[in-house]
């Protein structure tokens, strides 16, 4: 099938394109030059700022599927620069719902936990996102770009993604192994319930959803376990044999640009119920996290 990734370069979007290159005519589509190992795909760089660019990419490439994995995930980063995160995290949504309408390719958007406010989570499908701050208002808009443009569409919604991956970007989890190994202490908040997701389940449930189902509207594709970002790096230390100190930090007393949601988390029955590629258990994300980890500079 001919499938299209945005994304490429990122978490999620990189560990899709490892798993579709075999066996799909593939486009990944990323910034700037591509950041991945080699494999059977072609590589399209897209500035997703750009009105158009990415419309026009998908448009030359006439893919059936799209996996919309690009964003701009930067939360505090989002909230400085409004105008930038609007472009990226609703108009390219936008462009990839209105190319996928024109060409009658499925969409799947990814989204995230962000879009609800934290009040009392963990959040289902069918509760009413409230959205707080540029990155989760955007994403929000973003969703409905998706759905609203795009027959058919669906969204996914992940949270806290990481990944131990040889050229991963930095993540909590791997900020939490680094830290510790040089004997620094690593903050953590002790008051922000999170469901987090290793990256290639993430892409292994929304490659799933894109190619084998029909599901149309939102799917929570996140980790089954929700727990707080303390136990979280406690979880990570102890997997990797790491002895060192983690300083619980509330929210609150943290000065950040953007807000963050305390109570979120998602609940995952409706893909756990859905997907082959079942949402993992925190302790067993770990364990495969580790193992990526052991495995870096081996090739994939
Ligand atoms: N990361 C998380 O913790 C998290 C949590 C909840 C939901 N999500 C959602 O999950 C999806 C996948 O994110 P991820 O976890 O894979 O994050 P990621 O690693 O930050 O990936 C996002 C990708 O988008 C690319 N991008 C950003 N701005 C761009 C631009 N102007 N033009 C072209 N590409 C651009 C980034 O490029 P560069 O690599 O060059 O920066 C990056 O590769 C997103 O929809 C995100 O909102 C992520």
């Amino acid at each position: 099938m001919r499938v299209a990734v945005t994304g490429a370069n990122g978490l999620v979007g990189g560990e899709a394109v490892a798993l579709l290159a075999p066996g799909h005519d593939l486009l990944a589509i990323g910034r700037g030059p591509c950041r991945l190992p080699p494999g059977r795909y072609r590589w399209a760089p897209v500035d997703l700022a750009d009105g158009g660019a990415l419309a026009a990419a998908l448009e030359a490439f006439r893919p059936e599927a799209v996996l919309h994995a690009g964003a701009l995930t930067d939360v505090d980063g989002c909230e400085r620069e409004p105008e930038l995160a609007w472009r990226v995290n609703v108009g390219a949504t936008e462009q990839a719902a209105r190319a996928c309408r024109a060409l009658g390719a499925r969409l799947v958007a990814l989204s995230t936990d962000y879009v609800f406010d934290g009040a009392a989570g963990p959040y289902g499908e069918e509760d009413v996102p409230n959205p707080r701050g540029v990155y989760a208002r955007t994403k929000r808009a973003g969703e409905e770009a998706a759905l609203l443009l795009a027959p058919g569409a669906a969204v996914a919604r992940v949270a806290v993604v990481f990944s131990g991956r040889a050229g991963a970007k930095a993540n909590f989890a791997t900020q939490v192994v680094e830290r510790l190994a040089r004997g620094e202490p690593v903050r953590a908040f002790s008051d922000q319930l999170v469901s987090p997701t290793l990256a290639a389940s993430a892409a292994a449930m929304t490659c799933e959803l894109l190619l084998e189902h029909r599901l149309e509207g939102i799917l929570h594709a996140s980790g089954a376990t929700v727990l707080d970002r303390v136990d979280f790096a406690r979880r990570v230390a102890a997997r990797f044999g790491l002895a060192g100190e983690i300083v619980p930090v509330r929210t609150a007393d943290v000065r950040l640009p953007a807000p963050r949601p305390l109570r979120g988390g998602l609940r995952v029955d409706r893909a756990a119920a859905l997907l082959r590629n079942r949402p993992l258990a925190v302790d067993e994300a770990i364990d495969r996290f580790h193992a990526e980890w052991l495995a870096r500079g081996s090739p994939r």
